[in-house]
């Protein structure tokens, strides 16, 4: 046991109580973190007075030390410390002497974890946008190429209306573009330095909190330390903006094993990204989809765990805090992980173009255009609405397409239909003819397309 306190304890921690109390084996993470918040902590100790430019020279090149060591695997991080701040100063002590003592000189252990959560999270948020972006990129690549791609469009999972693989996937841009902007607003909102808050109400040292602010790169230092060294908020802002990404990639899941079913054949997954089974020799499954559908449960179950760990904590600092980490870890290391795998799946992907255009001619996808077309006859809409319904009677009956109906059965059901009706209700001129912005008219979506690749080049 390697712990930082004792001076006003007469017995040994009991070890069950260490081991439940200890948290070394998960924020051990921290330790890059731990090190280079240590390291300006100390730059401003100095340039206050705090500390003689000697000792800050040579704990500094201490905890330099302790960091190349780490990072080499020369030194491991074991669990004979309670935590990676206890770990870090007891090596610093250990490698340079009683200077290292002075590291812990206006700070507490409460801004210090705030601060390593902060930079984690920081570097994390950084590297999921990077992530959601290279997902935006493939989906605008997929859109580019089938602005023309004719499928059909559903609404309680029934043909509706024709739309184009562009469009569809035009839908999961906006929403991973949502998805990528509310990272950007938690990065923003959670950008202000811990450091400097002490236990809960500042400390008695002259420090210059703007300076560490400055050198660990945030906009400024927090103003309200007890706030400060309780605040868990942009973890939850993080875990529920996590959760939104995994619902939408577990929509788009949902989509790709219902349309690489033997039934739909809209799209085929790649061998490289698909499984097999053990009995059955013809099975190629879309585990991959499935996974990131499944895990999705467990990002959701992490925002409520540290919704439920905040809800009852009192001011300032509680040991609860220390529950933020291991599940949060856990949903960060998920969602990169399924935002990787998704995004590889879809780019080698094939989409059956022909079998996507065959099938939105079947189901009546035309049928509102087909009303749309008396009502541009002088028809009133409910009017059209009840022929267009007897056309469709008459066809699933007959086992037939709108657009295999010959005049005369037209006529016989409205006289108003002329011939131009099989061009009106034509695939290509349903999509052609809707044609406002954020319709799936080639017009309307090529303008949409150049905004998403405006957006992305300032990504
Ligand atoms: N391991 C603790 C946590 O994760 C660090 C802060 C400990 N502070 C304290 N006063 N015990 O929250």
């Amino acid at each position: 046991m390697a712990q930082l306190w004792g001076g006003r304890f007469t017995k040994e921690t009991d070890q069950l109580v260490y081991n439940f109390n200890a948290s070394i084996s998960f924020d051990k993470r921290f330790y890059e973190q731990d090190i280079k918040g240590s390291i300006a902590h100390v730059m401003m100790l100095c340039k206050q007075g705090i500390l003689f430019e000697e000792e800050k020279k040579e704990i500094i090149a201490g905890l330099e030390s302790i960091l190349r060591d780490v990072e080499s695997g020369r030194l491991e991080i074991t669990d004979k410390y309670e935590d990676i701040h206890s770990f870090v100063e007891a090596n610093l002590i250990e490698r340079i002497g009683d200077v290292g003592k002075m590291l812990h000189t206006g700070r507490s252990r409460n801004d210090q974890v705030a601060l390593d959560m902060k930079m984690y999270i920081r570097s994390e948020i950084i590297s999921l946008q990077g992530l959601v972006v290279d997902l935006l990129r493939e989906l605008l690549e997929i859109m580019k190429q089938n602005v023309d791609t004719i499928m059909p469009g559903f609404t309680h999972m029934q043909k509706a209306q024709p739309t184009t693989l562009a469009h569809h996937m035009g839908a999961y841009f906006e929403m991973f573009k949502r998805d990528h902007s509310r990272l950007k607003d938690i990065y923003k909102r959670m950008n202000t330095c811990p450091l400097g808050a002490g236990a809960l109400a500042g400390t008695t040292y002259p420090l210059d909190r703007n300076y560490t602010a400055e050198l660990l790169g945030f906009d400024g230092p927090t103003l309200n330390s007890m706030d400060t060294v309780s605040d868990r908020d942009y973890l939850i802002e993080l875990m529920s903006a996590l959760s939104t990404i995994m619902m939408h990639l577990s929509r788009f899941s949902e989509e790709v094993i219902i349309w690489n079913s033997n039934e739909y054949q809209f799209v085929e997954i790649d061998d490289s990204y698909s499984t097999g089974s053990s009995i059955m020799p013809q099975k190629k499954n879309p585990d991959i989809a499935e996974l990131v559908r499944g895990k999705t449960g467990r990002v959701y179950g992490a925002l409520m765990s540290i919704l439920t760990t905040m809800k009852g904590i009192p001011l300032a600092y509680n040991k609860d805090m220390q529950e933020d980490k291991e599940l949060i870890f856990d949903a960060i290391d998920t969602a990169k992980g399924c935002l990787a795998l998704f995004t590889g799946m879809i780019s080698t992907m094939k989409f059956n173009k022909e079998r996507m255009n065959e099938s939105s001619r079947h189901g009546f996808t035309n049928a509102t255009d087909a009303a749309d077309y008396l009502v541009n006859h002088g028809v009133p809409f409910r009017d059209a609405h009840g022929i267009v319904g007897q056309l469709v009677l008459y066809c699933i009956d007959k086992g037939i397409a709108l657009d295999d109906m010959s005049l005369e059965e037209y006529k016989a059901i409205s006289p108003v239909f002329g011939e131009d009706i099989y061009d009106a209700i034509s695939m290509e001129t349903c999509v052609n003819k809707r044609k406002t912005i954020g319709a799936p008219g080639p017009d309307a979506m090529r303008k949409v397309i150049e905004i998403y690749t405006k957006y992305l080049e300032e990504c």
